[in-house]
């Protein structure tokens, strides 16, 4: 973990965000490497999920949404994490993630101070995770959605301009303006993009003219408070989904729900080194989200352990009948060949994409010992990123910066990015430097140009896993790189 955070900020993957004013918590900005991979992660999705299939349909929502559509979909009443506040540390945390031991347990821990204490686990059977106190706070309810104001009037400085003017307010009064400044401004960052799905579900049918089963795919900004950010982008406020809301007759929801987690299962093990390192697990009853009938999570084993990339939720028509309920509009579907009127079933396959970029970064890094040509031993580095992944698809190297051989690169870079192939032209420092800097980045192939390829046109083809470099004529590149996509 630490080498690929290290890796990222030199390479330029991810950066902390705002850093020269010392950085904003958990807010991460994607470089000019980053923002490549993290595309190209969401093109394989959106190809896989809408452009191979022809029962799945696009949307691209907007983040802000009518707070009623929280309202009804149980986020206001519902999204809330637990925290407590460890007494002896002071650390703030999550109740549900904190380290279980069984009430009247007893434990060490050090106080302030450095001193060694012993304590009983009360009756809530959790300890503090950074100290393993058990002297902590009640737990309190965080609701994990950002608010925001909605339109041009600042109505929280107007109330303080009425309070400065006027001292006659009394509690009650404020009490009251305030519970209305928040019913008529307040609206909600999205902390899922899934919601826009069930919310235009009617509009897409109508327009769309598709038939159960289908599908609404989108991928986008999703944000939460946190309490607990961590391990770099796995878990921050601002993060991005891909999401698919398929629609589907109610009882096929057990055999849609198969299909579904082993095909997700499989798109990573397209692109994965390491196989098993990916994984399906079931929810247990006690885990299960309140719209869910069912789910599995996709794993994926991260430096710190299993933990969670997607889910493949089965979620009913919990979603369509509490929008149909609050919106008043029909949010059902008339199925012709059954001759009858229902609200479809949902599964729901829903992935960040913010993990997935460190998976995958996770997955590809290698470190290789060997002996270079003096004879000493020495370490390379590569991203065995999936060539489709890759932010270059290949760098183009002169050998040396000579005139014939910039032109015949440049050349060279052109055609390949004519065939729609993101290549890098890099003509500094010595050829063994580019290879080093090609492989820490991820590029699959490295083309260099020497004065043999001015006098019969071929170039070193060389390979960024195996190092292998052959002869091959630069008329047959562009083929080379392309199947290496497929
Ligand atoms: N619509 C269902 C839903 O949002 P979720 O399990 O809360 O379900 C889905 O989120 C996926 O979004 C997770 O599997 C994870 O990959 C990603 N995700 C959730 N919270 C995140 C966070 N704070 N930072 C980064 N990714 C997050």
């Amino acid at each position: 973990m630490t080498e690929i955070v290290s890796l990222c900020k030199r390479r330029g993957y991810v950066f902390q965000s705002s850093e020269i004013y010392g950085g904003l918590k958990s807010t991460y900005d994607f470089g000019p490497l980053g923002v490549e991979l993290k595309r190209n992660i969401a093109d394989c999705w959106w190809s896989h999920i809408v452009h191979a299939r022809d029962d799945v349909v696009g949307l691209d929502a907007s983040i802000m949404m009518h707070p009623k559509v929280w309202q009804a979909s149980g986020h206001i009443a519902g999204f809330f994490d637990p925290l407590v506040d460890c007494l002896n540390c002071k650390q703030r945390f999550r109740a549900d993630k904190a380290p279980r031991l069984a009430s009247g347990t007893e434990v060490s821990y050090r106080s302030k101070g450095d001193k060694l204490q012993t304590a009983k686990v009360g009756p809530c059977g959790y300890v503090c995770p950074y100290c393993q106190a058990p002297t902590l706070s009640e737990e309190r309810r965080f609701n994990l959605m950002f608010q925001t104001k909605i339109g041009a009037l600042d109505p929280l400085a107007e109330l303080l301009h009425r309070i400065e003017a006027d001292d006659q307010l009394t509690i009650d009064d404020l009490r009251k303006n305030l519970a209305k400044l928040k019913q008529t401004n307040t609206i909600y960052l999205r902390p899922e993009t899934a919601q826009a799905m069930f919310v235009q579900f009617a509009n897409i049918l109508q327009t769309s003219g598709k038939k159960i089963p289908f599908g609404i795919a989108q991928i986008g900004k999703s944000f939460r408070n946190e309490i607990v950010t961590e391990h770099f982008i796995f878990r921050s406020c601002e993060f991005e989904q891909m999401e698919l809301e398929y629609f589907i007759v109610p009882d096929s929801w057990q055999q849609q729900l198969d299909y579904w987690k082993e095909l997700r299962l499989k798109w990573y093990l397209t692109f994965a080194n390491n196989s098993s390192d990916f994984r399906l697990r079931r929810h247990q009853q006690d885990e299960l989200a309140h719209y869910a009938q069912d789910c599995y999570d996709i794993e994926y084993h991260f430096p710190w352990g299993w933990d969670e990339l997607e889910g493949v939720a089965s979620r009913g028509d919990y979603d369509l009948k509490c929008h149909q309920q609050a919106s008043g509009t029909k949010l059902t579907y008339f199925d012709h060949q059954q001759g009858k009127r229902y609200t479809p079933y949902v599964i729901e396959p829903s992935a960040g994409l913010t993990r997935a970029v460190l998976a995958f970064l996770l997955d590809a890094y290698r470190e290789e010992r060997g002996v270079d040509h003096k004879g000493q031993q020495k370490k390379r580095f590569f991203l065995q990123l999936h060539p489709r992944f890759a932010p270059y698809k290949a760098a183009v190297l002169p050998l040396v910066k000579d005139e014939a051989q910039i032109r015949l690169a440049t050349e060279i870079t052109g055609n390949l990015k004519k065939n729609n192939l993101h290549v890098c032209y890099d003509e500094n420092q010595s050829v063994g430097k580019r290879y080093a800097k090609h492989d820490e980045i991820g590029t699959p192939f490295c083309i260099t140009i020497d004065n043999q390829s001015l006098v019969d046109g071929t170039v070193t083809y060389r390979q960024r896993d195996t190092t292998e470099q052959q002869r091959v004529n630069h008329n047959e590149l562009s083929s080379m790189v392309t199947a290496s996509l497929a």
